[in-house]
Order: C-alpha cells, then structure tokens, then sequence
C-alpha cells in the first residue's frame, strides 16, 4: 500500500522519534510504499490564516498554501499519525495539519441543505495511530474517556469512508516507564507495522 506517515515531534532523540522509525521501518520492510511526513523537519506552518477561514465553508476552498500536501493525502491509501499526546490531543503543529489540510472537497463534502459532513477521503483504508501520555491509562480512559482516541478514530478517520480499518497503539505512564517496557512497545509497533 501507498502509506503517508505524518509524525509530528520536534526533537530528534525523543521517544516519539524512536517510535516514528520503527513505524517507517516496519512499514518498508512489508514492502509498503512510505511518504513519510515530518511536519517540524519540513517546516509545516499549523496556522490557518484569515483567507483560509473565509473561504473554508464555501465551494472554492483556499488550498493554495498546502496545495502540495493534499496531493499526498489524495495518492494516500493508507494513513499513519505518530506523536505525543500534549494536552489530552495533538501538538498543535499536528491539529493545524488537520484545520488546513483536511478542507472541504479534500476531506469531507457538506451536503446541500444541511446534514452530516460526507467522506471524501475514501481513498484511505487504514487509519493508524501511535501515541504516548504521560498520564497512566486509566486517567485518560476511564476518567477522561479517551479523547485522542475519540477525536481521531470516532471523529476524523470517519472521513475515510465506513470501510476504513481502524488501531489505536499507545504506551501509557511513559515517563514513568522502565527501559524495558518502552523497548517492548517499539517493538510491538515495529512488529505491527511489519504486518500492516
Ligand atoms: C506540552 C506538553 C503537554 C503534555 N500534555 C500531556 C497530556 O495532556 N496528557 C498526558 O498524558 N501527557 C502529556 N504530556 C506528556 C507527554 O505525553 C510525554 O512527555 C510524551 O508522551 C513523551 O514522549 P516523547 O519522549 O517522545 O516526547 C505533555 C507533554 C508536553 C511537553
């Protein structure tokens, strides 16, 4: 499969990035076509500027500035997102990917006279995601009810299309992790993407 990683972290020797090769690496090594996204080492600008808001809910949507990145997501077949969780969500630099580069006729079609938002991203298959929190497991599930898992698989990948094949791969209480344990997890996601 064509598969467009977008890995949002900005530090080289982070944990993040360790997970980000081991997603790349698995995906090659089944023999996946990767376009592999950095969004800080390609100097991704999250900011939806005024222009953009104007035309975002009309027919003729602004995509001048990520012209280049909606061709990447329309030749996707699959998507993998891979990065920390900042503040129950996404880094910013990964939800201003979203607010620009998912518009309407990209992502998702409003329909004439109100109604659900339709899927326009039936091109993409599998939607994956790899995360880490600080927080141990059961504040984020239990507690707060899994936002990034809600956000991302109830909410965005839905624009993929009712067939899209969802996972959610996460390590828990990370700061308080053993060597051990971190090691077990990258090779759970390396083993995971060998067989994506
Ligand atoms: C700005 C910022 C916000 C964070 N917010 C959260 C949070 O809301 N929930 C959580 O569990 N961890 C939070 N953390 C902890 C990170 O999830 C944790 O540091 C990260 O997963 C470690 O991965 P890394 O070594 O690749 O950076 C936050 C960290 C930073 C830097």
């Amino acid at each position: 499969m064509r598969v467009l990683v977008i890995y949002a972290h900005p530090s080289a020797d982070s944990f993040a990035a360790a997970l980000h090769q081991a997603v790349v690496a698995g995906l090659r090594h089944g023999g996946h076509e990767v376009d592999d996204c950095d969004l800080y080492a390609e100097g991704f600008d999250p900011v939806l500027s005024a222009a953009e808001r104007l035309a975002y809910n009309t027919a003729d949507p602004d995509l001048t500035g990520v012209a280049e990145h909606v061709v990447r997501l329309r030749a996707a077949e699959a998507l993998v997102l891979c990065f920390p969780t900042w503040w129950y969500g996404m880094p910013a630099i990964l939800k201003g990917y979203f607010d620009r580069v998912w518009a309407q006729s990209v992502a998702f079609r409003l329909p004439e006279g109100g109604g659900a938002i339709l899927p326009a991203l039936t091109n993409i298959r599998k939607f994956w995601v790899v995360t880490t929190y600080g927080s141990p497991w059961w504040l984020i599930r239990l507690v707060l009810r899994d936002p990034v898992r809600a956000v991302l698989l109830g909410g965005l990948a839905r624009l993929c299309g009712s067939g899209v094949a969802t996972r959610f791969l996460a390590l828990y209480n990370i700061d308080a992790a053993s060597r051990a344990r971190t090691a077990a997890f990258l090779a759970k996601v390396e083993r995971a993407f060998a067989r994506f």
